[in-house]
């Protein structure tokens, strides 16, 4: 039978708990759909860090690379482990390593959630480049301590990456309602935006079915709260995206409902499913966290795998739940509960 090989990475907190929820679902997913998920799992994690001085062994990513794609809880615990350590030592390498350059982030209104806002219909697809620009972690740090202390954090753009992930978000835009919104902050940035403002126009003229539209961040930032039903694609640089994608989030109801997929559009190596948020260290032991988030992006890693049917299946058991009015209201529901509705609609 087809076997796919899933790397299982739960990682620290809420992570955990969210990873075996969603393990759960994709297996009964998988039930007599003809393939299967064969999951090995690794505990690198901030305790495996304290155990070992590493976030994962010199051949982490070696050993990840034999498998068809990863699913991550989170990574993180501050109080123990700096964040600067334990994310660029994991999640980041992961990221960077697999040239998963396209992370992929859903922020719509399941059925039965009530978002903050008054708009209710809303569908946006952020795409956010994944693996240069303000996180290339190119710079350093001297004289510290000292009242001549530097800091100095270059953003590294390339043609080839800006034009990728340009290219993928026309590509998206193409099978969706052919809008595309560029973001960048190119009247302040003058270099790095004004270049990726450059290439969205060059590259426009290969697309001349999708409307491109650029943005600056901070218009953009107001756009998606005061109007996000007219936008479809955005795309952004790594840092904005980052921060539009817990905006995102927060529209549509919570970190809690936001899915996400780094994907290595090549496919030469795999790519990593994961929730948009971190390992929540407020409500870690609480057994609260909402499972939805990495439950749907198992659901966008089974459609990455060609299993479209489970994925669908996955979603529709998603959005059974939430129609119940299960897991809607952040902290009502527990987990378990959560997890037990949606496997019982599968
Ligand atoms: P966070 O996303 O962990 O939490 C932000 C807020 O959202 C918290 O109040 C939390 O309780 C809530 N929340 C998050 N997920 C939830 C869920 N599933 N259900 C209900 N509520 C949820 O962000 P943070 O507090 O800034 O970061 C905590 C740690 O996680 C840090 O170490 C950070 O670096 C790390 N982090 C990791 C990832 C990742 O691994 N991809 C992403 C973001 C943050
Ligand atoms: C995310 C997270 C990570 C990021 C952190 C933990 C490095 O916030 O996946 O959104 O900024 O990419
Ligand atoms: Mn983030």
């Amino acid at each position: 039978m087809k076997t796919y090989k899933i790397a299982l990475i739960p990682g620290d907190g809420i992570g955990r708990d969210m990873t075996a929820a969603a393990w759960s679902v994709l297996q009964k997913a998988a039930g007599n759909r003809g393939f299967i998920l064969d999951g090995t799992e690794f505990p690198w994690s901030c305790a495996f860090y304290k155990e070992t001085g590493t976030m994962m062994p010199a051949d982490g990513i070696a050993t990840l690379r034999g498998f068809d794609a990863i699913l991550l809880g989170a990574v993180g615990w501050p109080a123990e482990v700096p964040d600067a350590v334990s994310l660029h030592g994991l999640l980041l390498p992961i990221r960077k390593n697999f040239v998963q350059y396209a992370n992929i982030r859903p922020h719509r209104l399941l059925p039965g959630v009530q978002g903050p806002l008054k708009a209710s219909a809303f569908d946006i697809l952020c795409i956010r480049e994944n693996t240069e620009g303000e996180y290339s972690g190119a710079g350093g740090r001297v004289h510290q301590g000292t009242l001549d202390e530097v800091a100095v954090e270059t953003s590294i753009f390339t043609r080839k990456g800006v034009e990728r992930i340009l290219r993928f978000a026309f590509e998206q835009a193409r099978t969706r309602r052919g809008k595309l919104a560029s973001v960048t902050k190119s009247n302040a940035q003058k270099h790095s935006m004004v270049f990726w403002d450059d290439i969205t126009r060059q590259l426009a003229q290969d697309y001349p079915d999708v409307e491109v539209t650029s943005y600056h961040i901070d218009a953009m930032a107001a756009r998606m709260v005061m109007a996000p039903e007219t936008l479809d694609v955005v795309v952004a640089s790594n840092l904005f995206g980052d921060i539009l994608t817990d905006l995102g989030a927060a529209i549509q109801g919570g970190l809690g409902f936001a899915a996400s997929a780094n994907i290595n559009p090549e496919r030469n190596a795999p790519s990593m499913f994961e929730p948009v948020h971190g390992s929540a260290p407020d409500i870690a032991h609480l057994g609260i966290a909402n499972p939805i988030a990495t439950v749907w992006s198992g659901a966008m890693m089974l459609e990455h795998l060609g299993e479209q049917a489970a994925a669908n299946a996955v979603m529709a058991a998603i959005e059974a739940t939430t129609a119940s009015g299960i897991g809607t209201v952040p902290g009502k529901d527990r987990t378990d509960a959560i997890t037990a509705a949606v496997l019982a609609a599968i």
